[in-house]
């Protein structure tokens, strides 16, 4: 497995490589690109963006991951909370453990930010690798509750919450 790229916070020369990288990963998919790449620059303008790294190999960047802000409280308190979406994998590049480098580095930089929870909207069998759970996600109300969402606690040792609620950035709600 090639191991030959970087992980590093992205920055705003980035942009553009962030916007193409997103459209192609997404377009490769079954549903298209359903509006992330305008989703990454929603988050941006309004300063939501908690995390950002990119991968890069040879000097382009070959993915990106993204951690928001949300806003979340649990047992009648507020938490601390993030959540990661886009992630993109230039397709030539998938499969070679980019994606999940990306996650597990950005969940790092949300620990070391003091971040108590994530939560993504995806594949359950993908992001349970990570730790990802939709049981942790169920305890939560929110307009994406289902079978796809899942949380992390980022203390792995954390007790999980009983019960709150979490809401993604306002950009979430006007993706189209
Ligand atoms: C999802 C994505 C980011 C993964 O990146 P990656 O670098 O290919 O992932 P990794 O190499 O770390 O992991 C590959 C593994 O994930 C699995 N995987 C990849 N995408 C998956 C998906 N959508 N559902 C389930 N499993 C998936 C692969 O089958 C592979 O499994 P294996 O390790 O058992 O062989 C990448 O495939 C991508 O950009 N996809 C298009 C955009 C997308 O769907 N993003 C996720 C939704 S936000």
């Amino acid at each position: 497995m090639p191991d030959d790229f970087v992980i590093r916070a992205a920055t705003a020369a980035d942009a553009d490589a962030i916007d193409g990288i997103v459209r192609a990963a997404f377009a490769e998919t079954e549903f298209g690109d359903q509006g992330e790449a305008e989703l990454v620059r929603m988050l941006e303008a309004d300063g939501d963006i908690v995390v950002s790294l990119v991968a890069e190999r040879d000097g382009s960047v070959i993915g990106h991951a993204l951690f928001s802000r949300m806003t979340a409280e649990a047992d009648g308190a507020p938490l601390s909370a993030a959540g990661l979406a886009p992630v993109s994998v230039a397709p030539g590049s998938q499969g070679q453990g980019i994606g999940g480098a990306l996650i597990r580095a950005g969940s790092d930089r949300l620990r070391a930010d003091g971040v108590a929870i994530a939560f993504v909207l995806g594949d359950t069998g993908y992001y349970s690798r990570f730790g990802y759970s939709a049981e942790l996600a169920a305890r939560f109300a929110s307009p994406f509750a289902g079978p796809h969402f899942m949380a992390m606690m980022l203390d792995s040792e954390a007790i999980w919450p009983q019960g709150g609620r979490a809401e993604y950035a306002p950009a979430f709600d006007r993706l189209g």
